[in-house]
């Protein structure tokens, strides 16, 4: 088959490879030269330093027959004459205060491709083709989606809306292997062809393949996306703040207490000071603000942002509040910028808040570590005698007043081993992951005070 994705970023880009691995003819168009030109560099640490997904790399380089990357639309208008599918995989952030989805750039990319799509086969338009929601949409989008089809006289079309469940820092893995794959369609013709684009995961074992209408596969990405954010706010609001309430309470073990019953379930029990990336916290405004204009109320779904916003705020709040700590004028280490492991994507990453809180609090200097995302965050945060970046996580840490921990990089957890011989200086230990959990008694009793999420205050001995 022919493929079109419009949008080459992370969602985009991987479902693109996959495509291709698959054995579809695929093209993506993107606006974006400087990342066309990173994904088209057949080298997979430069596609790596692009998007940071495990495995791209090597799958762009052994599909490369079948896979480009473009920003030239003259190209996409010559691809569309013979294109099965048309995946709009553009971002849909949300527009401010309400959560309601700014979908100018959906808009921009459907107009000009309907505007394309009207003149295909030299206007005659007798390929038929099915244009793909994989972007996150308002739940009734698809209608638009149609109307502005309709409007520019596009003829022989279908609208699919077919949402992306990947996890970042496992894309290529999860688009390999996804647990499910959802079609939302109104017509047969148009499930046909999803069945041919996703021949590999149909009948595939272990793989939930699920035809469905279109607004329920729009509905069921937000929801899902909800039940998961929800999850954290009650692991971080509820089980971690009655961890940090009462003396000898461990939040692992009251993690072993709680996942042991099947019907409680294990994803998400793990602490932390903040549920980041580009999804969650946008995904649920925009869930509130359809269920608000729905005539609903979406409290539920306030409160689980709001439960995340909280606990930032209160995180960074303890230093002061329970170690009498003073920011003005020290140094801080800020180990982890990417908002979780295995990524190097910032965006809504709690290290912007927190830089920004350290900030006003007119610390003396930011020293900021990061494995994969330094680049990235370098664009938002330019360095400066404020703010370095270190070399590595000893260096960034050397000389210190306070370590913030905001990042769950395996690499980080040993550190807490030799912290006392390397640290002379016993800087305040602010633990947002829970990294050094195991070796919080010993570093108490080497002098080091802790703030830990799901942890009273500890204090040195
Ligand atoms: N990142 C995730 O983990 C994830 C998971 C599931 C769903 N989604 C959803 O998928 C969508 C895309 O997310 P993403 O993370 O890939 O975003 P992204 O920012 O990584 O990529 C989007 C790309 O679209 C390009 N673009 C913007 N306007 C364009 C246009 N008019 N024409 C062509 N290209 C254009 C941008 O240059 C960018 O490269 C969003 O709706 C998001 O909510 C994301």
């Amino acid at each position: 088959m022919n493929i079109l994705y419009i949008g080459g970023g992370f969602v985009g880009a991987c479902s693109a490879a996959v495509s291709a691995d698959s054995g579809h003819q695929t093209l993506v168009y993107d606006l974006d030269e400087r990342k066309v030109q990173l994904l088209s560099a057949n080298d997979r640490d430069t596609v790596e330093s692009c998007l940071f997904e495990e495995g791209l790399g090597d799958l762009l380089i052994r599909n490369r027959e079948r896979i480009i990357f473009t920003t030239d639309y003259a190209r996409v208008a010559a691809f569309l004459d013979t294109a099965d599918a048309v995946f709009l995989c553009v971002p849909t952030p949300e527009i401010g205060a309400t959560g309601e989805s700014d979908l100018r750039y959906y808009f921009a990319a459907a107009e000009k491709l309907a505007e394309t799509l009207a003149k295909r086969n030299a206007g005659r338009q007798d390929k038929y083709v099915v244009i793909v929601n994989k972007s996150t949409v308002p739940i009734e989008l698809v209608d638009q989606t149609e109307s502005i089809m309709r409007e520019r006289g596009v003829e022989n079309f279908g609208v699919v809306s077919n949402p992306e469940f990947l996890v970042e820092g496992k894309a290529i893995e999860g688009s390999i292997r996804p647990d499910r794959v959802v079609v939302g369609a109104s017509r047969e013709k148009d499930f046909a062809i999803m069945r041919q684009v996703y021949r590999r995961f149909y009948d595939a074992t272990g793989i939930s393949y699920l035809e469905v209408t279109p607004t329920e596969a729009a509905a069921g990405k937000l929801l899902a996306n909800f039940c998961l954010f929800n999850r954290l706010a009650v692991s971080f609001d509820v089980v971690g703040r009655t961890c940090e309430s009462f003396s000898d309470i461990r939040y692992e073990q009251i993690r072993k207490i709680l996942t042991t019953d099947p019907r409680i379930g294990s994803w998400g029990f793990y602490n932390s000071l903040y549920a980041g990336g580009s999804c969650f916290g946008k995904d649920a405004r925009s869930l509130a603000h359809q269920l608000r204009t729905a005539g609903e109320n979406g409290v539920l779904v306030d409160e689980t942002y709001l439960a995340n916003q909280r606990q930032l705020e209160r995180f960074l709040g303890r230093a002061e509040k329970d170690a009498a700590f003073s920011w003005t004028d020290k140094t801080v280490a800020l180990l982890g910028l990417a908002f979780k492991q295995d990524t190097n994507d910032v965006r809504n990453s709690p290290a912007t808040p927190i830089v920004n809180f350290l900030r006003e609090q007119r610390v003396r200097q930011i020293r900021a570590y990061d494995p994969t995302a330094m680049e990235n965050f370098k664009g938002e945060f330019p360095p400066a005698e404020n703010m370095v970046y270190g070399t590595d996580e000893w260096q960034t840490m050397a000389g210190s007043d306070v370590i913030i921990i905001a990042t769950d990089w395996p690499q980080l957890r040993g550190l807490a081993d030799t912290l006392p011989e390397r640290l002379p200086g016993r800087p305040l230990i602010m633990d947002g992951r829970r990294l050094w959990h195991h070796r919080y008694a010993d570093l108490q009793a080497a002098g080091f005070s802790i703030i830990a999420v799901g942890s009273p205050f500890l204090r040195k001995v």
